[in-house]
């Protein structure tokens, strides 16, 4: 056997496991982009050496055959599968050849271009109007009938103004926020997690008894109408009928004309991809005339008049290396994994959190595994899930430390907590952490003081709590590597200046548990200076607009605990008047009485930071939106549902440029579309 027949034989074996997995089991445990790349090596392979290629290739298959617990469906047309292409120059390739097939130059065809839905594809079948079957795809000519449980979807059309058969496609999918709620359900009752949204749908379609399908929140989108097409003349149409039906279609299609249009097009997908309000994997382009369409034809797999632009993969395995402990500044221990480094969605990750102790014992992940990681947007990366390896020795199971790896003191995990914690009050990494937090912008602002300073100054023995901060005098710090008189001279007086900070500030600054700053404004404002918080029972703090028994406990809790009670004199000796001046006599009242919501990332501005100036504006930053919301300013990624909520109730969408100009003028200039 030559090493290319066996190399494919190879590559065979493991997708048609992968498939299974995926489809039958809905299980995957590779992720996306490393199962394309298989494929890819493989077509290429039988491409270049036909002496490797076999009769029935997976190269060339669609999907998985039918799993046997559901009656098969033989579907009327084919289901077919796309090409896909992993950047703008191989899109620009397959315009060509399209154009090419038409005998047009590309830059006059017509384009759709509309998300990839990261879903189940399904077949539902009209007769006379009425809704008679639905079935999955399976492997393209036979699939799964899930009628009874398609039945239960949300929205979905049971019956439709057409007569004679009429075939609908679309893909079943959970939105984010659903996904969000579902899991949350299953971690109450005690029962697995889905791994993502694609996977939770999968599961949640193929129930053997169609009321658990009914009390999972599925969406259904349709994107090809299959069947007489006589009627319409181009692609939109047919998903403008889709839509006069009832069925949902993709709000974000458009019609392009001209290749670097349409190129640009889908690359604002990529951009957008965490707007939607679903997980999408890439944007799929079609031609847009359906006389074209029946010109290119298709393949055995999939037309030539449609291709799928995959994004940059935001999953991937890697080998993990080592499990470690970070300790933050509460003294949380949260065990990381150390990754051999690998490219996830643009970026090389080579740590990823696992969360807590019992995320590592449930994913059993153990150092010298191969695992998924997930990055998506800006949040810390992940470790997904673990890789199974046939016929590999694995390694011992990680325990939790029992002491704390910065301070050596003990790790103590409470009853019916999930998080460990290290409760040496003086561990040396929860000083360094609470330094850098009490100095950042949401709270004292102290300008200067980033991280590598504070860990100099721990370090050299300048300081060892944040009070310590007061006491610094240039002459202390020129003398430090990359320090001179000019830097120290600097940093004493940014120091100085946060002394005149209002109480709001310094409680974020101290770090108390659940108090970020809207509630910290909240109780400053409420009670006025931190004597009256202190002394303030349980019963008081919770009558506090704005602030719940969660907070009011930790508060509560946390100014009666000795090491604070130290903290705060020393601060009040460093000058601090732990008091909140009236908001009237605050200069910038821009805002006031004004709801300003906040969503996505904003420049500069972490999003406590955002809400944090909204309120020193004198509005308020509620969480959500409603009819009183003034305007919503939008970030980069913001969410789906407020964007949603405030084109529903005609509230201004406010481009996040325009944030500084809002906070000063205490109006909003340009709104977006
Ligand atoms: S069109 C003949 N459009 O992606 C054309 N498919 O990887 C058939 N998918 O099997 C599909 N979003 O399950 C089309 N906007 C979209 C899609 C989409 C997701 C799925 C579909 C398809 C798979 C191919």
């Amino acid at each position: 056997m030559s090493e290319y027949t066996q190399r494919a034989n190879e590559l065979r074996e493991q997708i048609e496991r992968h498939n299974r997995e995926y489809f039958v089991e809905d299980a995957p445990v590779i992720a996306d982009a490393d199962y394309d790349a298989l494929v890819r090596e493989l077509r290429a392979l039988e491409a270049e050496h036909p002496e490797v290629r076999v009769e029935g290739s997976v190269s060339e298959g669609v999907g998985a055959p039918a799993a046997p617990t559901f009656s098969p469906v033989v579907h009327v047309e084919r289901m077919l599968s796309l090409d896909n292409v992993f950047d703008a120059d191989e899109l620009r390739a397959w315009s060509d050849r399209v154009a090419r097939g038409l005998g047009l130059d590309a830059g006059s065809v017509a384009f759709a271009v509309e998300p990839k839905i990261d879903g189940l594809a399904l077949a539902i079948t009209y007769l006379d109007g009425v809704y008679v079957q639905a079935a999955t795809r399976g492997d393209g000519r036979v699939g799964e009938d899930v009628t009874r449980n398609v039945r239960t979807i949300r929205g979905m059309p049971m019956s439709i103004g057409a007569a004679g058969r009429v075939e609908v496609r679309g893909e079943v999918f959970l939105a984010n926020e659903d996904f969000e709620r579902l899991n949350a359900a299953q971690r109450e009752r005690g029962e697995r997690e889905f791994a993502n949204p694609r996977n939770a749908a999968a599961g949640s379609l193929r129930q053997k008894d169609p009321r658990v399908s009914a009390s999972r929140p599925l969406s259904f989108l349709a994107y090809q109408l299959v069947g007489d097409e006589s009627a319409y003349a181009t692609y939109d149409e047919t998903i403008r009928q889709l839509a006069d039906w009832g069925f949902l279609t993709a709000a974000q299609l458009v019609v392009v004309t001209g290749i670097e249009e349409m190129v640009a097009r889908s690359s604002w997908f990529e951009t957008h991809r965490h707007d939607l309000g679903y997980q999408i994997d890439g944007a799929v382009i079609k031609v847009n005339d359906l006389a074209q369409r029946r010109v290119l034809g298709t393949t055995s797999r999939a037309p030539r008049w449609a291709i799928a632009r995959k994004f940059a993969p935001e999953e991937r395995s890697t080998r993990l290396l080592a499990i470690e402990v970070s300790i933050g500044r509460t003294g949380r221990a949260t065990p990381y994994a150390v990754l051999e480094p690998v490219s996830v969605a643009g970026s090389t990750v080579a740590m990823a959190t696992l969360h807590n102790e019992d995320q590592v014992r449930i994913k059993d992940v153990r150092p010298g595994d191969l695992v998924i990681v997930r990055k998506a947007g800006d949040v810390i990366p992940e470790v997904l899930a673990r890789v199974p390896e046939e016929g590999v020795a694995r390694g011992a199971q990680w325990h939790f430390p029992a002491a704390c790896p910065e301070c050596g003191g003990a790790l103590v995990r409470r009853e019916g907590e999930s998080d460990t914690y290290c409760v040496n009050p003086a561990c040396p990494a929860q000083l360094m952490q609470q330094v850098i937090h009490f100095a950042s912008r949401a709270a004292l602002d102290i300008e200067g003081l980033g991280e590598q300073r504070v860990a100099q100054l721990l370090r050299v023995g300048l300081i060892s709590d944040v009070a310590d901060l007061f006491r610094l005098r240039v002459e202390d710090l020129a003398p430090l590597e990359g320090f001179g008189e000019i830097s120290a001279a600097a940093l004493v007086a940014g120091i100085d200046a946060a002394r005149a900070q209002p109480l709001s500030r310094v409680l974020v600054g101290l770090g108390i548990r659940h108090v970020g700053p809207v509630a910290a404004r909240a109780l400053a404002g409420a009670l006025h200076t931190y004597d009256a918080l202190a002394d303030a029972d349980l019963e008081m703090l919770e009558a506090i607009e704005g602030v719940g028994p969660v907070i009011a406990a930790s508060l509560y809790r946390y100014v009666r605990e000795p090491e604070v009670i130290e903290r705060v004199a020393r601060l009040r000796e460093a000058g601090f008047s732990l008091a909140e001046p009236e908001p009237e006599r605050t200069a910038a009242a821009a805002l006031a009485g004004r709801a300003v919501v906040v969503t996505g990332a904003l420049e500069g501005y972490t999003r406590e930071e955002a809400e944090a100036a909204v309120v020193a504006a004198g509005g308020t930053s509620p969480g959500s939106v409603s009819k009183k919301t003034y305007c919503v300013v939008v970030g980069e990624s913001p969410g789906a549902s407020k964007l949603a909520r405030a084109r529903e109730l005609g509230v201004p969408l406010v481009a996040g440029e325009d944030f500084e100009y809002l906070l000063t003028m205490g109006v909003w200039r340009n709104t977006v579309a």
